[in-house]
């Protein structure tokens, strides 16, 4: 199988694994489950939860055992667009191709189907996993999606709006904790499940934070560069907003460098792994070129 193939197979295991394990449309309020089901299946590369279980498969998991962890992720991470689109936070009409989830129900329905995402995340590691494992799929996930971590990026991101003076070190923050710390954790989550020893959940964390870091770089760049219709999402919105980003900061030609580097970093740290992660050291390469 070729990195395509490959690719494809596990969105298509992460696609199914949605259907499967989020509440049904039809169960009641089913305008609730109708919106967090909008959010979580229309569309999206469905990176982190690939991530999960090629890092559980680097750690010989070959069947769905990581697949409700790789679901849960993708939760967290549907919840966080749900509510970064909100007319409070960026203001989006547009995610995935089609309207945000408040412009196709209402704001409240968003807001609760946002949290609703985000609980039916933990319900489905209580659910699927026991003892020692659980409770570490459950820190690790919680400490990523929490106030340290993603939520605090999200609040730094907006306190560094249309701030003449933001500094590197705010920048820093915002990536590391509202985009890398999702990454590390749906490569963790995955490790986890595969009983990877201390040394290489490092070496897991160390790639995902290096790569959140070139994600969320190109994610600035791909804001300042793409047209909307290939981005799924409104460009040019960062400008707008006067947000602090790697293209405001730097400009694109050194935000294209350092997301190279921080690209390199990544594959270094999947090269520590005692095992073959050349699917996972291959995702993180395509990365640097994607278009949307
Ligand atoms: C968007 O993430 C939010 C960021 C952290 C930059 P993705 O670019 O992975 O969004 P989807 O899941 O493909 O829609
Ligand atoms: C948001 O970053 C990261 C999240 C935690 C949702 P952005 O605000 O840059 O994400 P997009 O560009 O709207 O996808
Ligand atoms: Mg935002
Ligand atoms: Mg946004
Ligand atoms: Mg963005």
């Amino acid at each position: 199988m070729n990195f395509a193939e490959q690719l494809a197979g596990y969105i298509a295991r992460v696609e199914k694994g949605l259907e499967q394990h989020l509440p049904g449309a039809s169960e009641r309020p089913a305008r609730l489950h109708e919106a967090m089901r909008y959010a979580a299946q229309g569309g999206g590369k469905r990176l982190r939860p690939v991530m999960t279980l090629a890092a559980a498969e680097v750690f010989g998991i070959t069947n769905d055992a990581a697949l409700p962890a790789a679901i849960a992720v993708e939760c967290i991470h549907t919840y966080s667009l749900v509510h970064d689109d909100l007319p409070c936070m960026d203001n989006d009409d547009l995610r995935r191709g089609r309207a945000t989830t408040h412009k196709a129900f209402d704001e409240a329905t968003a807001l609760l189907a946002g949290d609703a995402l985000l609980t039916h995340a933990f319900f489905l590691l209580a659910e699927n996993y026991s003892g020692e494992l659980a409770r570490n799929l459950i820190r690790e996930l919680s400490d990523a999606a929490g106030s340290r971590r993603l939520i605090g990026g999200q609040m730094e991101d907006l306190l560094a709006e249309k701030k003449a003076d933001a500094t590197q070190d705010e920048l820093d923050f915002i990536h590391l904790n509202k985009t890398a710390a999702m990454i590390e954790a749906s490569l963790v989550l995955g490790g986890l499940v595969g009983r990877a020893n201390e040394d290489d959940l490092g070496s897991l964390r160390l790639a995902g934070r290096h790569l959140g870091l070139a994600f969320q770089i190109i994610d600035d760049i791909l804001d300042a560069t793409a047209d909307t219709a290939t981005l799924g999402k409104t460009a040019g919105k960062d400008a707008k907003a006067d947000k602090t980003t790697y293209v405001k900061l730097h400009g694109l030609d050194r935000a294209r460098q350092l997301a190279t580097e921080q690209t390199e970093k990544a594959v270094t740290a999947f090269s520590n792994l005692p095992n073959d992660a050349a699917f996972l050291v291959e995702l993180t390469r395509q990365l640097t070129s994607r278009e949307k």
